[in-house]
């Protein structure tokens, strides 16, 4: 089946879970498109996506970086994360779960947690701002409906996602609250001092004084029940993946490739360090 024909399919079923990011309006899907009561009209791609973002995405984030995402991610990196991530969701399970990746990039941590929760009949979901990581998360993941848009404005009616998964992403805790249920539950994960340590050191001299602890605190004020599991290992890298990683973070944005290939050839082991951040709201 066509990819864009396959995402129909999925909208068909999906679509009262959208609403118009022009008027906020109740959405339908007419053949190729979506559109709402008040007939602004989405085309849906022909690479499998929605476009729900009115303005043009940011550029920092591009093709190069998600494809190397892909394959760093899809490569076994994250995978004690996606282990941990699945096991909070399974005790949180329930039929018809829905599941919204906010800030997905290019989708392969959704795409990892769903293929381990296949049997509960999950339905994902991804939002990025940006269209490159959308378009590559609609290459390689057709299973889920995938959609440009602002985390901050999301095209989303409210109470429409079980699970809110928001990984090395901004959030915004009011939009979160308006489209999850009142049990959800929201799983966010950020570095820790030690993530990617490797790396920091050969594009800086300087001892990286990282702390994730705004970022924690707001997320301890937010949810009335939240848990904090640090997760921290070391893992072994190729040839292939050591360029991966050097072109799928932010971090190496201000460098130039040739100056630290040779340090970058010496990498042996890189560190993941990372906060799991998982967040309730307390019942009434
Ligand atoms: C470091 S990447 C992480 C992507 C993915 N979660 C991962 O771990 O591979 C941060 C992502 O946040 C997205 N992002 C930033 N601001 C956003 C916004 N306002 N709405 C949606 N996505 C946003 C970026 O486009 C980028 O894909
Ligand atoms: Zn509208």
């Amino acid at each position: 089946m066509k990819k864009r024909d396959q995402t129909v399919l999925l909208l068909e079923k999906y679509i009262h879970l959208f609403r118009c990011p022009i008027c906020k309006g109740e959405m339908d899907i007419r053949e190729k498109s979506m559109l709402c009561v008040n007939q602004h009209t989405f085309d849906v791609a022909k690479k499998g996506y929605i476009n729900l973002y009115m303005q043009s995405s940011p550029e920092q984030y591009d093709k190069e970086l998600f494809e190397a995402r892909h394959r760093v991610i899809a490569g076994g990196l994250y995978q004690p994360l996606h282990e941990k991530i699945t096991t909070v969701i399974k005790s949180h399970s329930q039929n018809k779960l829905h599941i919204l990746d906010v800030g997905s990039g290019e989708g392969s941590h959704l795409h990892e947690i769903l293929k381990r929760i296949d049997h509960i009949n999950p339905q994902g979901f991804g939002i990025d701002i940006s269209k490159d990581g959308i378009m590559t998360a609609a290459k390689y993941y057709p299973e889920a409906i995938w959609s440009v848009g602002d985390l901050a404005k999301n095209p989303f009616q409210k109470s429409s996602f079980h699970v809110l998964l928001n990984i090395l992403s901004p959030a915004n805790y009011e939009e979160f609250d308006r489209i999850s249920t009142k049990d959800a539950v929201v799983i966010k994960v950020v570095p820790q001092q030690n993530y990617l340590k490797e790396i920091r050191e050969i594009i800086s001299s300087e001892p990286s004084n990282y702390s994730n602890d705004e970022t924690v605190n707001k997320f301890h004020e937010h949810y009335s029940k939240t848990e904090i599991h640090r997760l921290t290992y070391k893992q072994e890298i190729d040839n292939d993946l050591r360029v991966q990683l050097w072109r799928m973070t932010p971090l190496t944005w201000n460098t130039d490739y040739d100056e630290i290939k040779d340090k970058i050839d010496k990498l042996m082991e890189v560190t993941i360090d990372l906060d799991i951040l998982i967040g309730r709201h307390a019942e009434d």
